[in-house]
């Protein structure tokens, strides 16, 4: 360790690949004697790893470092120095200027910056302040350090492994492009040690991640590039390791072998996040999706043919420059044609830099509010109609930690619904077999069911019709 120890204080915004980055921020400053601690308040450096997909996420960042500037001010008064660094998608698009807007900040670095973190805050120590958001040659992942062993096992018993970063597909509304890069896939026995690491930890499952995962293209051990179903049988091998899962998927990269690693694979989740964003070919062209409704609608087919059981969640964006109604009727369709077990839905939000932002016939505020719950209110639709046919099945949990009141756990379904049962706390970390008995809108609450066999698939899950 160099030097005295001192205080961290991370908090993540946007998506799982942040909360994952976060992770490895923390190990990369623990060398450096950098502890976590739970608040801001007693910190000595506080890093906001912020997401810039949608205009309010990246004005949250904002009102947070006005809060940050007040406790740096109380700290200076009390002759502490207080750094405030700004991590993520906001620090990647905007650099300097989150300076000149919020001059407490010391540090500004982009995501593919992390592993030049101690560095970084050496010069903002030496300089005043430290603004890195290039895109280096060296790949981050090769530099990144290794999380220690008391680190692995605080991650519990499910965990995020980022494979892949980055994207290249350009949809017209997205800023992920230009904030996290080009598409880079990490080497196929790096994300093997770190599985294996992480189950000699007690982590039973792992969720593969990367902003296009099912673009994956890793080199593997034999030094030829490995699909994502290739490098999935390969992790299902992992002892230990007895669910997988992997997000999020672009409809355009489903290809034969990844169905086919649904139907084969036991460890492999029954459950799948496949955006589709719009139900209207116009919509999904302008989007620049590079799919339409009926190429996805195969996908899905094809997916359920290998797995009936899967149980499909999606991401939706209403209002996109010129959605017309019968455009929004057609999402709207879209969603009771493939029966989803839940969805997030956003209203478009024009992002600087975008296609999008300059195209004509933006949609005014009212329609899309409106449109917004319309859709909201179908998917709740869909999604209690999932939960209903849960309804005295039993399948395996994965308990992950204490519930609400005293002896009962709370877990995840295959489907990954929250399930809470009466259990011993022994069984966190474990997975049992647990009959539905209520069903509420968000949750399950079930019964052990002691003894019982291991699930088989259950076609009864399909949406009625699919
Ligand atoms: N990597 C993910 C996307 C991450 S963003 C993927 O390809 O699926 C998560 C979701 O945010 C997207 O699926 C989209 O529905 C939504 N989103 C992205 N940009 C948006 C914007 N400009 N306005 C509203 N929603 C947006
Ligand atoms: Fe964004 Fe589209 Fe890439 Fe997803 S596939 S990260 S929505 S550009
Ligand atoms: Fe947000 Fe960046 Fe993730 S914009 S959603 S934090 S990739």
């Amino acid at each position: 360790m160099n030097g005295p120890r001192k205080l961290l204080y991370v908090k993540s915004f946007g998506c799982q690949m942040n909360v994952y980055d976060s992770r490895r921020m923390a190990d990369t400053l623990a060398p450096q004697g950098y502890v976590e601690t739970a608040a801001a308040d007693d910190a000595d450096l506080v890093i906001l790893n912020t997401c810039h997909i949608r205009e309010k996420a990246a004005e949250k960042v904002y009102s947070e470092l006005g809060r940050l500037r007040r406790m740096k001010d109380a700290a200076a008064s009390e002759g502490r120095d207080l750094v405030i660094a700004v991590a993520g998608c906001v620090a990647q698009a905007e650099g300097e200027e989150i300076i000149r807007r919020q001059p407490a900040v010391d540090l500004v670095f982009g995501p593919q910056s992390y592993h030049r973190l101690p560095e970084l805050l050496a010069r903002a120590a030496r300089d005043g302040k430290a603004v890195d958001t290039e895109f280096p040659v060296d790949n981050k992942f090769e530099h990144l350090a290794e999380p220690t062993p008391a680190a692995t096992r605080a991650r519990g018993v499910s965990a995020f492994v980022t494979v892949q970063e980055g994207c290249d597909k350009f949809c017209t509304f997205c800023v992920v492009p230009y904030t996290r890069g080009a598409e880079v896939s990490r080497p196929a026995q790096k994300i093997l040690t770190e599985i294996e690491h992480l189950a000699a930890a007690g982590v039973r499952e792992v969720t593969l991640i990367g902003q296009n995962v099912n673009a994956y293209h890793g080199e593997g051990p034999d030094s030829r590039p490995w699909s994502l179903a290739r490098l999935l049988r390969r992790v299902a091998q992992v002892g230990g390791i007895d669910r997988l899962r992997y997000t999020t998927s672009h409809p355009r990269d489903m290809d034969d072998d990844l169905i086919a690693a649904h139907r084969d694979l036991h460890e492999l989740m029954p459950q799948l996040h496949l955006p589709v964003q719009s139900g209207s070919d116009r919509i999904l062209a302008a989007m620049n999706r590079r799919h339409s409704r009926a190429d996805y609608l195969d996908v899905v087919k094809r997916l359920r043919d290998a797995r009936p059981d899967l149980a499909l969640t999606s991401d939706f964006i209403v209002g996109f420059p010129g959605e017309t109604e019968s455009d929004f009727a057609a999402t709207l369709s879209l969603v009771s044609d493939v029966g989803y077990s839940g969805a997030f839905s956003f209203k478009y939000s024009p992002r600087p830099g975008t296609p999008g932002a300059d195209m004509d016939d933006q949609i005014d505020e009212q329609t899309k509010s409106e449109r917004l719950q319309r859709l909201q209110q179908a998917i709740d639709r869909n999604q209690a109609a999932f939960n209903r046919r849960c309804l005295g099945m039993s399948f395996d949990v994965l308990f992950e930690r204490p519930g609400r009141y005293a002896g009962q756990l709370v877990g995840r379904s295959p489907y990954l619904q929250p399930v809470q049962a009466t259990a011993p706390a022994a069984l966190i970390g474990g997975i049992a077999t647990v009959t539905i008995t209520e069903v509420a809108s968000n949750s399950l609450f079930g019964a052990l069911a002691p003894g019982a066999q291991p699930r088989a698939p259950q076609p009864a899950l399909l949406p009625a019709g699919a």
